[in-house]
């Protein structure tokens, strides 16, 4: 039987498996090739972090990702980039049907974005480091060649965290993450899957691997014969003649959201008649968990402790929303109810459920099943920290805050575009309209004229109260998809010459 010190975790980039929040330093760095030669030579002496567990926290880290453009500009095959799916090739900003399914309209419009909007730069570097030692590190990162081979476009905002997990509003961050299941074990049967849970097939988050469907995503896979590079990749799990340009490699999302602090707060405290305990709770109910993390069911449904602030449960005791609205934020990004709806066991319901039939109410079966759709969150904040209190001050200090929002996933449409698309922005989720989400919704009316900027929760009693005319808080500054490698794929692209062939020295 297969054990999780089985996984290739050498061949792994460590940000899938790891958050690295003990190195609580950032720098995210995004870069064009200028000297193709000179980047391959880089890369091949790069110190890119695996994913195996060291006895005690490096000192630093290192990722890497490349966008479509920078797998071109290191002269990557055509045929290689082709095996990517479409989404990666032709990126977020692929045309005006795709940027309004992601919100990107209004404000959020990817002609006023900081990058991204024409090309996406070529290469994403993630440097991570202890307290007090990021300076040093990039500093030591940036020598003479890493200069020559490449050219700064943007250097990401980021905060040095010190150890917090709030993100700008004020809420705890980073909780619910699904689990990878590395010892390839998860059955994809659906009668063993009939309840929501948290741990995911690797193939869900790591190329080349089975996914929850039982499947290989589509990647690049390469015919030895063809490519003599080739040998220095692992064979195709699915076809072991074809080598797997992509295996142990992922998808990395990223998206710059600046955040409105002094503006949420202020919106929560007009609408809340300046009373310091409806503006919290309002404010809870549109994020779906308290500021310290707490869910808000927690209080409300058997098992689930205040400290739980873990992903042990499901709304399926809150069909309706009393306690966690089904517009919060939490709710509508990972909706939680599994294949089928809690209680379905044995064939026959479970088949009768597949067919449509015996729901108790219409509610179940609204948000489609979640396991197909989970990310792997790795995202850090940045701008200078202000409390609510602050914030409601007229005179709150005004400055660039927000987070750069990273996710991980081996299926881009399926995974963070389903999510963003479906779920998040959605005027139409689990019964609702006229609103999307609290948080990040674009506010942007509807083709049809139908607003989207309401915001609906329950009061105690199950009546409903609307909240209406919600500003913008969070505004899409830029984005783009990466590609980030296997540490043997990474091997194969810098040991590639101009002209094709090995570069031996
Ligand atoms: C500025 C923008 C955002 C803010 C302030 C924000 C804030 C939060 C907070 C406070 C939580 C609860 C704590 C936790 O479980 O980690 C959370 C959870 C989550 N967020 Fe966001 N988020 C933002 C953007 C996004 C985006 C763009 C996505 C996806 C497209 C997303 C997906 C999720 C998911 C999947 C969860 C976990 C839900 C669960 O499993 O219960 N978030 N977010």
């Amino acid at each position: 039987m297969k054990k999780t010190s089985d996984f290739e975790f050498n061949d792994l980039q460590g940000l899938l498996r790891f958050g690295y929040g003990g190195l609580t330093d950032t720098c995210f760095m995004l870069l064009d090739v200028v000297n193709v030669d000179m980047a391959r030579e880089w890369l091949s002496t790069a110190p890119i972090s695996s994913g195996i567990k060291a006895s005690s926290l490096p000192d630093t880290a290192m990722q890497i990702a490349f966008s479509k453009e920078g797998l071109s500009a290191l002269e990557i095959s055509k045929t290689i980039i082709d095996g990517f799916s479409d989404e990666f090739i032709y990126g977020m900003v692929r045309s005006d049907n795709c940027s309004r399914r992601l919100g990107d309209v209004g404000h959020n419009a990817p002609k006023s974005w900081k990058w991204g909007n024409n090309a996406v730069p070529h290469v994403l570097l993630l440097l991570y480091a202890k307290q007090g030692g990021i300076d040093a590190w990039r500093k030591t990162v940036e020598d003479e060649l890493f200069k020559k081979a490449f050219r700064l476009i943007r250097l990401l905002p980021t905060t040095d965290t010190g150890g917090n997990r709030m993100e700008p509003f004020g809420f705890e961050d980073g909780i619910s993450q699904p689990t990878i299941d590395w010892a390839l074990r998860q059955g994809t049967d659906p009668h063993e899957r009939d309840r929501y849970s948290n741990l995911l097939a690797a193939g869900e988050m790591v190329l080349g691997y089975k996914n929850e469907y039982g499947q290989y995503t589509e990647r690049p896979l390469i015919d030895p014969a063809k490519d003599p590079l080739a040998e220095h990749l692992p064979n195709a799990e699915d076809d072991p003649t074809l080598k797997d340009f992509a295996r142990n490699g992922t998808y990395l999302i990223l998206r710059e959201l600046g955040q409105d602090v002094p503006g949420f707060w202020q919106f929560l405290d007009k609408v809340s008649d300046s009373e310091p305990n409806k503006r919290e709770k309002l404010a809870a109910f549109m994020v779906g968990r308290e500021r310290d993390g707490t869910p808000l069911i927690a209080e409300h449904i058997p098992g689930v402790s205040r400290k739980d602030h873990g992903n042990n449960f499901t709304y399926d005791l809150d069909a309706n929303g009393v306690h966690c609205p089904i517009s919060a934020h939490v709710r509508r990004a990972n909706p939680r109810t599994g294949d089928l709806p809690s209680g379905v066991t044995g064939f026959i319901s479970q088949l009768i459920r597949i067919l449509g039939f015996g729901q108790k109410n219409h509610d179940a079966d609204l948000v489609a099943s979640s396991r197909f759709h989970r990310i792997l969150r790795r995202g850090r904040s940045y701008g200078p920290t202000l409390s609510p209190e602050e914030a409601i001050q007229p005179d709150a200090p005004i400055a660039e805050r927000g987070l750069q929002f990273i996710c991980l996933a081996a299926n881009i449409s399926r995974q963070f575009e389903f999510v963003q698309n479906s779920w998040i922005i959605n005027s139409k989720f689990g019964g609702l309209q006229q609103e999307s989400d609290p948080l990040l919704g674009d506010r942007e009316p509807l083709l049809s004229g139908e607003n989207t900027d309401q915001f609906n929760h329950l009061d105690s009693l199950g009546a409903k109260q609307k909240v209406c005319h919600l500003p913008n808080f969070v505004t899409v500054h830029g984005g783009g998809y990466f590609f980030m490698p296997g540490l043997r794929a990474l091997k194969y692209i810098s040991s590639l010459t101009t002209k094709g062939s090995h570069n031996e020295s």
